[in-house]
């Protein structure tokens, strides 16, 4: 007899684990450069556009399918159509690419909260620090993929992988969704604080002319809404399995739509909050240092763990605007890290047919370790970068393009899907709803696929070695297709879920 479906405690509950999937390491340091290099104010217009004719048709599309046929995403395309299982697994895939770096960042966040509050870097040494001192960093083209551990690196990771195990461990109704009831007001809290004290930095208002500022020329170049949709797919969690693996926690009679719209204007408006904050505060090092916000303005690893201890080192009170700030990344990324992890907990409990607490751990530890052999030496930050780079082009992408193009046009599915969503839904879909899935999501995604493809072909990426792209880059991706169809070849356990949920 196979346990009963795990569930979330209410819909309120999964709304902010759902927002707390959402909400995470995008928002707050790539948000606030896309839309200041993609027009400043006149971004709104295809960021809005993006929101509207894919973001929230696909936070639509991964709810129906995971609410529908009750499951992880291998068990959920399975039950849509056994040739589909492996759509399922190439998600989980994904899922463990980014797994074992996203935790790489959380701990470093961690690691700065601490150094933030007593300046460690030194004034004025936060570039060297951040490389040098800390990461320790090394040439991948001299010493190749290194296994000199850092210790300063190493033991933080340790700490972020038990913390999330034991979320994990406790399931989702005590663990996910309990650690999202804590974790996401406090966030919300502790970044309001952080907006309001960057707006009183002297300088703000420059940085804010500078994101604010319409530059209505961007909307003529296809590049810019290109990173409105590239965007979008990332910041709202759509195609990694995650949004279909949450809905299927939830009760049978569910509002999916509303959901699904509080959700996605939650995120966004998380996102216009943080390029307020992080512009103001660029405004503030501009003039500290004497140029202009163009000069300071960057995005990622970059704004986090250079730009911002700069800030950290000149402004009054700049220790709490480090606190407030790392913290808030430490927060925004283990609830987003709690829901990939999730995916490849809830495949794997439903392909084995195994318990919450040994699967956890069967998934946890080796993914564990791996982060630890592989970021916690000097090459992280190569391994990280190309990583990152290559499952955002060529996984999360085509996973979402091959899924667009199987359901609406192989396995005509969305007639169903929107049957399914209108049940007890507050916002209607129809015709529209399935002209964007079917239609408009696949031409955008393979645009943006081809694109990816040739600028990477052009060019070796970030100018590392071609072994290196070959192995983190090209190899990953490829790897994870074949990894994939083979793990759908294996047979179901016989404890499975896959054919006894009473509630499906
Ligand atoms: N949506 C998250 C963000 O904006 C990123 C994320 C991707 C989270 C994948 C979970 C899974 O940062
Ligand atoms: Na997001």
């Amino acid at each position: 007899q196979t346990p009963r479906r795990e569930a979330f405690g209410s819909r309120n509950v999964f709304i902010l684990s759902a927002i707390g999937s959402a909400v995470g390491l995008g928002n707050i340091w790539r948000f606030p450069y896309v839309a200041y290099e993609g027009g400043g104010g006149a971004f709104l217009i295809p960021y809005l556009c993006a929101l509207l004719t894919a973001g929230i048709p696909l936070l639509f599309f991964d709810y129906a399918i995971g609410h529908r046929f009750r499951g992880s995403a291998p068990l959920a395309f399975r039950r849509m159509h056994r040739a589909a299982e492996p759509l399922g697994w190439w998600q989980v895939l994904i899922c463990v690419v980014i797994a074992v770096y996203y935790a790489v960042i959380i701990a470093w966040a961690a690691m700065y909260t601490w150094f933030s509050a007593q300046l460690t870097w030194g004034p004025g040494n936060e570039n060297d620090f951040f490389f040098t001192d800390f990461l320790q960093s090394a040439d991948v083209a001299v010493v190749g993929v290194s296994t000199d551990f850092v210790p300063q690196v190493g033991i933080p990771l340790v700490v972020v992988w038990l913390l999330v195990i034991g979320i994990m461990a406790l399931g989702v109704k005590r663990g996910i969704g309990r650690a999202n009831m804590i974790l996401m007001p406090l966030l919300t809290v502790m970044f309001a604080i952080l907006v309001v004290q960057s707006l009183f930095l002297p300088g703000a208002a420059e940085g804010l002319n500078a994101f604010f500022a319409p530059n209505w020329e961007a909307l003529a170049n296809p590049a810019v809404w290109a990173s409105a949709y590239g965007h979008i797919f990332f910041s709202l969690s759509v195609a990694f399995g995650i949004m279909v693996t949450y809905s299927s926690y939830l009760k049978r009679k569910t509002d999916l739509t509303g959901s699904g719209l509080v959700v996605a204007f939650a995120n966004s408006g998380f996102e216009i909050l943080a390029g307020i904050g992080v512009f103001a505060a660029l405004g503030f090092m501009a003039q500290a240092q004497g140029t202009d916000v163009a000069g300071v303005a960057t995005s990622g690893i970059g704004l986090a763990f250079i730009a911002f201890p700069t800030i950290v080192s000149q402004a009054a009170g700049g220790s709490i605007i480090g606190v407030l700030f790392f913290g808030a990344l430490v927060f925004a990324g283990i609830t987003s890290l709690i829901s990939i992890l999730e995916v490849i907990v809830a495949a794997l409990q439903d392909k084995l047919g195994w318990g919450r607490i040994r699967t956890t751990l069967i998934v946890s530890i080796p993914l564990a370790v791996i982060s630890m052999a592989l970021f916690s030496t000097t090459t992280a930050i190569s391994v990280l970068d190309t990583a990152d780079a290559f499952v955002n082009a060529f996984g999360i992408m085509a996973v979402a393009l091959v899924a667009v193009i199987v359901v609406a046009w192989f396995l005509h599915k969305l007639p169903a899907l929107t049957e399914h969503l209108n049940r007890r839904s507050s916002f209607p879909v129809g015709t529209l709803w399935k002209i964007l899935i079917g239609v408009l999501a696949p031409l955008v995604l393979g645009y943006l696929l081809v694109t990816g493809l040739i600028e990477k072909i052009a060019e070796p990426y970030g100018g590392y070695p071609s072994w290196f792209i070959g192995v983190f880059g090209w190899g990953m991706v490829v790897a994870l297709v074949l990894i994939a169809l083979l793990l759908s070849a294996l047979p179901w356990g016989t404890r499975s879920h896959a054919k006894d949920d009473p509630e499906y």
